[in-house]
């Protein structure tokens, strides 16, 4: 009895080492999955619970973020801008553009409350000529992320990523980048099975939910 104690022992000791080793990611790992989208933070959408809402068309990064959420658990916090972006689309495209050349850091109306209690934070955002939207900027300025992982995921409509892993790097030195995911728009509906393969690339298997901290 003792001998097979001894052993269950050395295995999970090997198990965890081999783990460590291949960065694998841990239950353990308190993660929270931060995204932005033009639904629900711009004025077309004003009044209406973006993510809570069933009859309201969904922004195509919320969906990734909600796949994710879905498989490796923690919690979620969406950035809101304390201003609105325009209703219309060619506004608000104009609008980013201008703030991307200004280098504007837009304001908040969303914040997380203790930062301090997440390892790990998946960041969701569209393609915004190129790169982050600018409220993404404010948001990786706002808090440390010395320590923290972060996993960017975007969805675009041909440009992908952009610049936008180098941007966060340049703008969270201290933090640790893990490859990001890019989806087109107009496939997040059918992009479950591919959301799943880069988590469990990533070392996030389907079976590796993970605790929320307590609040
Ligand atoms: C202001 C703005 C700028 C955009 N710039 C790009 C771009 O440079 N490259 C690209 O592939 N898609 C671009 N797009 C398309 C979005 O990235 C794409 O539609 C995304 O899936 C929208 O996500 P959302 O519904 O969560 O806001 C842009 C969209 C907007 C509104």
């Amino acid at each position: 009895m003792r001998k097979l104690h001894l052993r269950t022992v050395a295995t999970l000791l090997f198990l965890s080492g081999v783990g460590l080793i291949a960065g694998t990611a841990y239950a353990e790992d308190r993660i929270l999955t931060v995204y932005f989208s033009r639904v629900g933070t711009s004025r077309s959408f004003a009044g209406v619970d973006a993510v809570s809402s069933a009859s309201l068309p969904s922004g195509n990064t919320i969906v990734i973020a909600n796949m994710i959420h879905e498989a490796v658990g923690g919690d979620m916090f969406q950035i809101v801008t304390v201003t609105p972006y325009p209703a219309a689309y060619r506004d608000t495209t104009d609008l980013a553009l201008k703030e991307q050349q200004d280098k504007a850091r837009p304001r908040l109306a969303t914040h997380v409350k203790k930062m301090g209690d997440y390892d790990v934070i998946f960041l969701g955002y569209p393609d915004w000529w190129g790169t982050l939207p600018m409220p993404l900027f404010t948001f990786l300025t706002e808090y440390d992320f010395s320590g923290k992982t972060i996993i960017p995921f975007c969805t675009h409509e041909g440009s992908g990523l952009g610049s936008s892993e180098r941007d966060i790097a340049r703008l969270c030195p201290n933090a640790k980048l893990l490859d990001g995911l890019a989806v087109r728009g107009s496939s997040v509906d059918g992009a479950q099975k591919t959301v799943q393969n880069w988590l469990a690339g990533l070392g996030y298997g389907s079976a590796k939910k993970t605790k929320s901290p307590t609040p």
